[in-house]
């Protein structure tokens, strides 16, 4: 059983990943991410996910050195945006990302969307980075089980992660399964439905019987689950909540009620028909 906010997961390279992380999407650059990163990494986190679409890993890095927590004790992912996909830019885009957050190397780089055509190129680019030392684990984003049967065709490293949205309402099911056989750490985006899923009776009704919060009891869940999970707060008395989940247990029947809530919806766009 899971008992700390610092408990990790290994993978498939050896590499431990926290369970749990903070996400900074839409987090505008500048105080508010600082802050945030502080706030986390003070609260406990180890691990923060940002991506160089979310125009803030500058103050991402700032709020990394100034928490004066080592760096070898964090665990940094960023991720290659659609537009700059195939080999020479991603290499660049890397670099770049590296540069805006402070830091010598990342813990993780992702492919943040399958871009058709592209991402096999930008793979490649993702290889060498990892060869050269300057990224601990490479991995994706986004991508269903016939993008993964492709990529796993030809590649010379295997994704360490898969990070797709995934909440009581969108259980991959089937793609954590096939990650499960291939040695692919399934992670989650949107774990809380954006804030949507915190007033679903079902959830709401098992919260109060273990009393925690809804959105403990989502996050617990996707521990249970064993998915990483990466909720987004900019309030700290939040922060500190999505991270106080490792002091119950929800049951097989509690698990199950969750895991029926699946409705097969997304908040985001589908991996297969993405037009950006
Ligand atoms: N790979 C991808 O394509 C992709 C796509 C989307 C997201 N992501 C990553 O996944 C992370 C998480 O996803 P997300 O930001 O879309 O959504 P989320 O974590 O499911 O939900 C965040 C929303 O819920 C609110 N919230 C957080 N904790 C709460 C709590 N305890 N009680 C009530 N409300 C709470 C937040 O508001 P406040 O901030 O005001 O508290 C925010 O509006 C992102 O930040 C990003 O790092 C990746």
């Amino acid at each position: 059983m899971l008992t700390s906010l610092q408990d990790t997961v290994t993978l498939n390279n050896g590499v431990k990943m926290p369970w749990v992380g903070l996400g900074v999407f839409k987090v505008e650059d500048g105080q508010v991410v600082v802050d945030s990163v502080k706030s986390a990494i003070k609260n406990g986190y180890r691990s923060i996910d940002t991506a160089s679409y979310y125009n803030n890993e500058k103050g991402v890095g700032q709020g990394i050195k100034e928490s004066g927590v080592p760096r070898e004790e964090l665990f940094i992912t960023s991720k290659v945006w659609n537009s700059d996909q195939g080999y020479e830019s991603t290499l660049k885009s890397f670099e770049l990302s590296l540069t805006k957050l402070g830091l010598e190397y990342l813990d993780l780089y992702l492919i943040h969307w399958p871009v058709k055509g592209k991402y096999k190129e930008t793979w490649k680019a993702l290889e060498k980075v990892y060869k050269e030392g300057k990224v601990r684990a490479i991995g994706v984003s986004n991508f269903n089980i016939h993008h993964l049967e492709d990529l796993l065709i030809d590649c010379e490293i295997k994704p360490a992660i898969n990070q797709v949205e995934y909440h009581p309402h969108l259980t991959q099911v089937e793609l954590q399964e096939f990650c499960k056989q291939n040695g692919i750490q399934l992670e989650a985006w949107s774990p809380l439905k954006k804030g949507l899923l915190l007033n679903d009776p079902t959830i709401v009704n098992i919260a109060a019987s273990h009393k925690k919060a809804p959105s403990q009891v989502i996050l617990r869940w996707d521990l249970q689950n064993k998915v990483i999970t990466i909720p987004k707060s900019i309030k700290e008395h939040r922060i500190i909540e999505n991270a106080d989940i490792f002091d119950f247990q929800l049951s097989e029947e509690e698990m199950e009620k969750i895991n029926s809530l699946n409705l097969n919806e997304r908040t985001g766009a589908d991996p297969d028909t993405f037009n950006f």
